[in-house]
This record gives structure tokens, C-alpha cells and sequence, in this order.
């Protein structure tokens, strides 16, 4: 006998489908909710049995509903949808008032759908959530099938997701010029080499700077150094910034060597934006923003194209298609880049460095034409037309080798790497295969500047907290010209084109985002619409001392030094001595915490500076904070020897 009979009164209770209920409030980590149907869009299947109603999600997904006055019961059948992959495993919880009632264990693809009944007298708030299954979320697609609320009182309703307020923790730099960046820039002898010094302050400012290399030339007005990377050394250059406020000097290394990217690039990429739509116009509409913008003033250099520049094979369409290369083999661009060369001397004009992406198989991951078999042809159109950036993306590479084995997973790694050695331009080699075969252990050693460590980002907490604090242990294989990468910036407005929204990950979020990023110098690629950019979001990429962290010369990346509860705790060794450790909420809510300077390894007591504040905070032996759900803080602590 179902338990709600055992309440029955003269009247039966009354029944809401959760399907029916406003589904705004449901927060997923891919996808949208779907009614009768799973978050694909076919209907309802679990273990082979169909059902025709219920709601399909994803994990990991969130539910609350306020239960009206008088509920009765709740019940449905879970499981994982069979439109999931194998690595379809997922979690199903519902809690009344906060209490567990209902624990589904982990359950996998093929699963015969589990039935929950579950007794609501009394009860005010019931939950609904789905965890996934203790690995990343992908395929994860969970089925509240037959789901529904028996009630007497008023009608059960979902309940809105709180949102947090933006705040802006970065203060506003001085008037004084004040010269920021790395401290370290590598390049090879003869190479053309661009930068731009970056530097706040009013405008308009004059930049000089001695002992630069005869091979090199500063525009005084910009800052922007083009030239040539001169002979095998180190020159120690120094840069001073005038403005009518005063004047402030720096120095900065150009290693001139074999090594490139001695700290890790910072720049924007086209892909979780604009994704396919990606066009010219809005590859230099993004540069321009660096500069109107002032992100150039705070370091950020390299614009990068992502997917989708080239032709589509036996494609019809006038702008997409049409022969793949020219008749000497040399690549060709589809009509959204009539001309590539024009669009990185623009970029270079600005101090900037431009970025191509490419794919070792036969087609991108978006169908477009890539580099099989015309490795050097295309290393040599991209040094051509002024490249400096290459991200290279496994995508259909499995059709020519099966993605076994070191041997296969390295090849086309080490092809690019010699058609790169053989061009006459310094390349950023970005390896792109999602962290197959720990490609950590292994990037360098097949040439690779970075390399991506997992699948692809999205604008969610569970994606970027999963990918993010699962990086412990790869920081061992970091170090200057060879990074972790565990992918771009899901901040401001994202969307993988052509239409975008601003990012699903609250504030605090955003800075746990960008904080753990800059620990594990990671390289930092801006994923927005940068025409789009937001105080907020401005604020989170232009904080010098969060930024400094990631640009590190020494470039050793965090490691995760404790963890309490939901409070995890990273730390690493920064060039001066000093070290930076970050304090991360994991929780759903707020938590006071405390770290110490035995964290780092001091012992007694340190000095802790506040870096998104940019404060000083004393001399202590430890010190507590308030960390909002998901939020975080972000110090550094020098020895007060
Ligand atoms: C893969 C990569 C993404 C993006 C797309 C382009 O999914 O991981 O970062 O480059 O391909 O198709």
C-alpha cells in the first residue's frame, strides 16, 4: 500500500508533476531541464523501460522546492538515461529539511531505474539533487522519471536559486605609473619578437628603456617593442613609465635562448565565445579591446583563433567551402579570414601576439579542414602569415591512430614539434588531447609549451571546480616553457556562439575560478566576449597581484597542502621567497576558516598580504576568514625574517 493512503481523508490529495513546476529554478551542469524528456531531448529511458513522464537533468543538478502546507508524499523512479555514455554514473539524493531520506548509491548506464517513496508530513523544504556518481560529469544525464508530489494545502512550488551580488575586490590601480607583467620573457635569437610593456597609470605616459638590444625598438608613446630577438644571453632591461603623476622603473629579463614562454601566456581565445561563428571581424574587435579595454596594461597579449578559419571539406556553402588548399598544398582559409597576414600585422601593431589552432587528423573537431599529412606546409603558412601561438587539437586524429599506447598519443605531437622547429618563428606549441595517457608527464618532452589536462570547460561550478581542483599532483611537471593547462576562462559573457550569456558561475565562483588558476599558473586564455566586459569581470583580470602569482618567474604551480571538511588549502613558493596559498570554500555555504603560516612552511609566524584586496593584513602565526559558499581568498606570506 503506497503511504499516502494512510493520510487518505475523505478527499484524495492532489497531485503536481515536477515537471510541471517552474523549472528556472533548476541549476544543472550541462544543459537545460527537460520536461518528458531527457536532457538530449528523447524520451524518458532507464534501463530499457520508458516512461513518459518526468524531467531529464543532468549532473550535477539541484532542485529545491518549498512543499506548501500540507504535503504528503513524493515519489518517482531514478536512474541514468540510455541515451548516457559508459561514463554515464550518477548520484540520486532527495532530503527533506535538509535531512537525507534518500541515498541512490552510484548508479551506472543500464541500471534498472530505482523507485524512491518518500513521506512528507510536515516537511517544509524538499531537495532534490544529483550528484556525479565521484567523477567528472560528462554523460551524466539523470532521469527524475514519474516524478511528482502528492499534497492537501497549497500547491509546492520551486524555489528561486539565490543570487549573489557581484563584488569588487580589485582597488583601482594608482595614477603613478606602475609597470606590471612578468618579470622573465623568453624568445629565440633572430626570432621577430613583440611585446608591449604593460604598465597603469594616467595616460599619456612615455616609456624608455635601458639596455635594450640594439635588435629592438620601443615606441615611447605605447610601450610596444617589435624587432628582432638579438644573439644567445640575457639582457636585463630597464623600463621606465613617466606620466604626469611621476615616474616608476622595472626590470625585466629577456632570456634569449631555447626556451619560449618562460611564464605562462596570457590572452583570449575565440572558442567559448563564438565557438563556430568566430569571424575576423570579431578576432580584431577582441584585440581592439585589449587595449581600449586596458587589459594590455596588465599583461594579457596573446588573441587566438580557434576552430573553424579553415575550409569545410565537400562543403556547399559559398563562405565555408571550396578547395581545401592551393595548388602547392598551402592551406586556405574559409571567407570569414580573407586575409591572415593583415589580421596579425594588426595584432603585432598593438604589441599583441596572435594564436591558430589546427588539428593533427584529417578534420578539426569542428569539421574543418586541419593538418594531416601537411604538417610543414602548415607550419610554414602559419610562420608565414605571422602566428605565434598554435593550439593543436587531437580531434580526428583517432581515424589515423588509435589513441593507445605513448607511441600513438606522442606522434603527432613530435610531428608538429619538428615542422615547428623547422619554421624561423617562435610558436607556442599548446597540445590539446584532454589529458590522455598523462600527458603531463609527458608534454615537454614531446616539445609542448602547455598542454591541455582535461576535457573541455563550461560555465558551471561542477565543471570548473572539478577540472580545477583535480590538477594536484600535475604541478610537478610544470615549470617555465612548459605549463598545466587545464583550460580556458569561462568568466563574462560565454556561449560557444553565435549567441552568448554571462557566465553561470556566481561571483565567488568567479574568483575561486581565477584564483586557482593563477596558482597553478595555468596558461590564462579569456574565453568572453571581450566587447562584453563588465566592471566584474574587468576586476577579476586586471588584479596585478593575483596575476603576479601566475606569472611567477619561478613557475613552480600549487599543490594541495590540506583539506578540512569542504575548506582545501594550496600552496606554492613564489620567486621572492615568499609563497601564495589559497583558502577555498568547496561547501553550499558560507564557512569561516583559518590558515597558517605552517601551511607554507613557516615557522612562528608570517606576513600575510590580502591579494585580491591588495592589503596588508599584520604579522600573525595564523588568521581566520570568511569564506562565502564556493568562494575563496587569496594571500601571500613572507618570512618576517
Ligand atoms: C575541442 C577543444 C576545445 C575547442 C574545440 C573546437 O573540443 O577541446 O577547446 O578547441 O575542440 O572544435
Amino acid at each position: 500500500m503506497l503511504p499516502f493512503l494512510l493520510f487518505a481523508s475523505a478527499q484524495n490529495p492532489e497531485m503536481v508533476r515536477l515537471e510541471d513546476m517552474d523549472l528556472s529554478n533548476v541549476r544543472q551542469g550541462w544543459g537545460n531541464p527537460m520536461k518528458n524528456k531527457s536532457v538530449d531531448g528523447h524520451q524518458l529511458k532507464i534501463g530499457g523501460a520508458s516512461f513518459e513522464h518526468g524531467l531529464g537533468t543532468h549532473a550535477v543538478s539541484v532542485i529545491n522546492i518549498d512543499l506548501g502546507s500540507d504535503p504528503v508524499l513524493f515519489r518517482a523512479m531514478v536512474g541514468v538515461d540510455d541515451e548516457a555514455g559508459p561514463q554515464g554514473d550518477v548520484d540520486f539524493h532527495v532530503l527533506c529539511d535538509g535531512v537525507e531520506k534518500f541515498n541512490s548509491g552510484v548508479m551506472h548506464l543500464g541500471d534498472a531505474a530505482k523507485a524512491v517513496s518518500i513521506g512528507l508530513k510536515g516537511v517544509k523544504k524538499l531537495t532534490l539533487r544529483v550528484g556525479n556518481g565521484g567523477d567528472e560529469i560528462n554523460y551524466d544525464h539523470a532521469d527524475w522519471a514519474d516524478a511528482m508530489i502528492l499534497h492537501y494545502g497549497s500547491q509546492p512550488k520551486t524555489m528561486a536559486i539565490p543570487v549573489e551580488k557581484p563584488y569588487i575586490l580589485t582597488p583601482k590601480p594608482p595614477r603613478l605609473p606602475r609597470i606590471n607583467g612578468p618579470e622573465v620573457l623568453g624568445a629565440r635569437p633572430g626570432r621577430d619578437f613583440v611585446w608591449r610593456v604593460p604598465a597603469t597609470g594616467d595616460r599619456p605616459m612615455r616609456f624608455t628603456a635601458k639596455g635594450l638590444p640594439s635588435s629592438l625598438r620601443l615606441d615611447k608613446e605605447t610601450g610596444v617593442v617589435l624587432g628582432k630577438a638579438p644573439r644567445r644571453g640575457t639582457y636585463t632591461i630597464a623600463l621606465t613609465a613617466t606620466n604626469a603623476k611621476g615616474r616608476k622603473s622595472r626590470k625585466v629579463d629577456l632570456v634569449v635562448g631555447d626556451k619560449i614562454a618562460l611564464t605562462p601566456p596570457m590572452g583570449w581565445n575565440s572558442w567559448n565565445c563564438f565557438a563556430t561563428a568566430v569571424d575576423e571581424a570579431k578576432v580584431r574587435s577582441a584585440a581592439k579591446m585589449f587595449v581600449e579595454k586596458g587589459l594590455v596594461d596588465h599583461g594579457w597579449q596573446y588573441v587566438n583563433i580557434d576552430d573553424c578559419w579553415s575550409i569545410i571539406p565537400h562543403s556547399n556553402d559559398p563562405v565555408l567551402g571550396g578547395p581545401q588548399r592551393q595548388p602547392d598544398g598551402t592551406i586556405r582559409t574559409n571567407g570569414k579570414f580573407p586575409s591572415m597576414k593583415e589580421l596579425t600585422d594588426s595584432i603585432h601593431k598593438m604589441g599583441l601576439r596572435a594564436g591558430i589552432y589546427s588539428s593533427p587528423g584529417p578534420t578539426t573537431c569542428g569539421g574543418y579542414t586541419s593538418s594531416y599529412k601537411y604538417e610543414h606546409k602548415d607550419a610554414q603558412a602559419w610562420a608565414d602569415w605571422g602566428f605565434d601561438y598554435l593550439k593543436y587539437d587531437w580531434c580526428s586524429y583517432s581515424e589515423v591512430l588509435k589513441p593507445e599506447g605513448l607511441g600513438n598519443l606522442q606522434k603527432p605531437y613530435r610531428d608538429m614539434r619538428a615542422a615547428l622547429d623547422k619554421v624561423d618563428r617562435d610558436i607556442v606549441f599548446s597540445l590539446c588531447q584532454y589529458g590522455m595517457g598523462d600527458v603531463w608527464k609527458w608534454g615537454a618532452e614531446v616539445g609542448g609549451n602547455c598542454w591541455r589536462t582535461t576535457g573541455d570547460i563550461n560555465d558551471s561550478w561542477d565543471s570548473m571546480s572539478g577540472i580545477g581542483f583535480s590538477q594536484n599532483g600535475h604541478e610537478k611537471f610544470a615549470g617555465p616553457g612548459h605549463w598545466n593547462d587545464p583550460d580556458m576562462l569561462v568568466v563574462g559573457w560565454v556561449g560557444w556562439g553565435p549567441q552568448l550569456h554571462p557566465t553561470k558561475l556566481t561571483p565567488s565562483e568567479q574568483y575561486t575560478h581565477i584564483t586557482l588558476w593563477s596558482l597553478l599558473s595555468s596558461p590564462l586564455l579569456i574565453g568572453c566576449d571581450l566587447t562584453k566586459l563588465d566592471d566584474f569581470t574587468l576586476n577579476l583580470l586586471t588584479n596585478d597581484e593575483v596575476l603576479a602569482v601566475n606569472q611567477d618567474r619561478l613557475g613552480k604551480p600549487a599543490h594541495r597542502e590540506r583539506v578540512v571538511g569542504d575548506i582545501e588549502v594550496w600552496t606554492r613558493p613564489l620567486a621572492d621567497g615568499s609563497y601564495a596559498l589559497g583558502i577555498f570554500n568547496r561547501g553550499d555555504g558560507d564557512l569561516d576558516a583559518r590558515f597558517s603560516a605552517s601551511d607554507v612552511g613557516l615557522k612562528g609566524s608570517a606576513r600575510v598580504r590580502d591579494l585580491w584586496r591588495q592589503k596588508d593584513m599584520g604579522v600573525m602565526t595564523s588568521m581566520s576568514v570568511k569564506l562565502k559558499s564556493h568562494g575563496c581568498g587569496l594571500f601571500k606570506l613572507s618570512s618576517v625574517r
